[in-house]
């Protein structure tokens, strides 16, 4: 059977699409809009990329919200303060600090400073533990965009066994624990694989879904996968000549699995499209 492509532009349109609508009805009934502050401190090139088209996505759907850019030399109080004052604006319902932060401040206390309600990555450890108890309420945006690909592309996550590639908070950890509490797009039986792995490919060949999230370019080659297998590709790296390829080798990926996130176009879009679900729920819960 030939690969399916997943396309998550598609997807994401669609998720925008849903969180437009849902706006334009609650700023009717309500004469409010969900507001996404986004922090970004220094000048990094990737940062400000991310920033600009998180804002922007944020903006085509009608959202309030703003931009908050402090300088490369900022201290931590000084950013403390800033969160302080939007944890307090009740116009103000998501806040993101893009990371990483310049090395003066200690991100884990930027982090913790963020109202648990209005921390829309999902990053607080209040969070990280609702998610961890199984009853999530702001789940990082990355996996809960993955967990919707699979739904929406008809995969069978319950009773699968899934194998996750990568231990990190914002995604191998969170995208285990999302795969393994009960209900739609979940009940899968998961294992993470990281460094200290022995024979990674080896337990890669048995998922039925196979997340690549290692931050290793083209790690996971086609005999890594079980022939059919759905693979979704979290990784993006740019090459030498300057074009991008993920975590996966694509080209011999598709000649074994049955479905493949592409890169770009893949996980990537769904990542925003996610941020601004968490938004419009963080400004829901305030409306109860
Ligand atoms: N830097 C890279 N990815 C992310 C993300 O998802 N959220 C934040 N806040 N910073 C990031």
């Amino acid at each position: 059977m030939p690969c399916r492509l997943i396309d998550g532009k598609a997807l994401a349109s669609k998720v925008r699409a849903e969180v437009a609508a849902e706006v334009s009805r609650l700023k009717a009934e309500t004469g409010k809009v969900p507001g996404l502050v986004v922090v970004l401190v220094g000048e990094d090139p990737a940062s400000q990329v991310y920033v600009r088209n998180k804002r922007k996505a944020s903006d085509e759907v009608g959202f309030g919200g703003d931009i908050i850019r402090l300088p490369a030399t900022t201290s931590q109080s000084e950013l403390l303060d800033v969160l302080a004052r939007l944890n307090a604006d009740p116009a103000v319902h998501g806040i993101l600090v893009q990371l990483p932060l310049p090395g003066q401040i200690d991100e884990q206390a930027v982090i913790e400073a963020i109202d648990p309600i209005k921390d829309v990555d999902g990053f607080h450890p209040y969070n990280a533990g609702l998610l961890a108890i199984g009853t999530p309420r702001f789940a990082p945006c990355t996996p809960s965009g993955i967990v919707r690909m699979l739904v929406e592309s008809g995969v069978e996550t319950r009773g699968a066994r899934a194998v996750v590639l990568g231990r990190s908070q914002i995604v191998g950890k969170s995208m285990a624990l999302l795969l393994m509490r009960k209900g739609p797009g979940a009940d899968a039986t998961v294992t993470v694989c990281h460094t200290a792995t022995r024979d990674a490919a080896s337990i890669a060949r048995e998922a039925d879904i196979l997340i690549a999230a290692m931050g290793r370019p083209e790690a996971v080659r086609g005999d890594w996968i079980k022939p059919g297998a759905v693979v979704i590709d979290v990784g993006i790296h740019r090459r030498a000549d300057g074009t991008l390829c993920g975590d996966v080798h694509q080209a011999e990926a598709e000649a074994v699995a049955g479905m493949l996130t592409p890169v770009p176009g893949g996980v990537g879009p769904m990542t925003i499209a996610m941020l601004l679900r968490n938004t419009l729920d963080a400004f829901k819960l305030t409306l109860k």
